[in-house]
């Protein structure tokens, strides 16, 4: 299965890779499917001979642009002619769980700056209800981690609040921004949950992606 997965995930890096165009400013997501298409750009730059610009979401995928010989911009004063982007779940409405790779915050401010949305989530992603198989990230400043700890235990759909720890280190999950994350268990997420979420002091981001309009590619 992880093997057919891979498969379909490089099918939808090629496809997504064949639309750029000379003189584009594309966004990149994070996660594995966005790392192919990375690769998959790289290759088409170099044998197509056209000049993009590439926004990167998280250093790796900043790291894997710089690889392959892409450009990457780093400070951004425009809109993006178009990004492409994974996604943890995608609920029949079109709304996402996004940040399993903790790049949630880059990753919004990017879908936010775009003309278009491409997203690269193959059909693993797909569930009937949104939250039904991965928490919902929240980035959250270090400062206000134990209140917005409090307040989102005190939401009623709320099952359970981990703060994310690291692998290999005796502590949490530091994000690039030097915030940490809860990740929320939620039986039912309601539609002005994300609002809700945004408006307690403290936190940076979260990982429900509702309102985008974006075009799916699938392998
Ligand atoms: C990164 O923070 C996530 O939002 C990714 O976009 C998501 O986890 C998709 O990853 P894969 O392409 O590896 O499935």
């Amino acid at each position: 299965k992880e093997i057919s997965n891979r498969k379909e995930k490089e099918r939808i890096a090629q496809l997504v890779a064949l639309r750029a165009i000379d003189g584009e400013t594309i966004g990149a997501g994070s996660g594995s499917t966005s790392f192919l298409t990375v690769l998959a750009l790289g290759e088409r730059v170099e044998n197509v001979g056209i000049s993009i610009k590439i926004v990167p979401t998280s250093i790796e995928i900043e790291l894997a642009a710089h690889a392959v010989g892409l450009n990457v911009i780093s400070s951004l004063d425009r809109m993006v002619d178009w990004c492409f982007d994974g996604a943890d779940e995608v609920d029949p409405s079109g709304r996402l769980i996004k940040g399993r790779g903790g790049a949630l915050l880059r990753e919004k401010a990017v879908f936010r700056a775009s003309k278009k949305i491409v997203l690269v989530a193959d059909a693993s992603k797909d569930v009937k209800r949104l939250g039904e198989k991965h928490p919902v990230p929240v980035e959250v400043d270090p400062q206000w981690v134990r209140r917005v700890f409090g307040d989102i235990s005190k939401m009623s759909n709320v099952a359970e609040v981990m703060l994310r720890m690291a692998v290999n280190k005796d502590g949490p999950v530091i994000t690039e921004r030097g915030n940490l994350l809860l990740d929320v268990r939620m039986n039912k997420i309601e539609e002005g949950d994300e609002e809700r979420l945004m408006k307690m002091p403290g936190v940076c981001e979260t990982g429900i992606f509702s309102g985008f309009e974006f075009e799916r590619i699938m392998g």
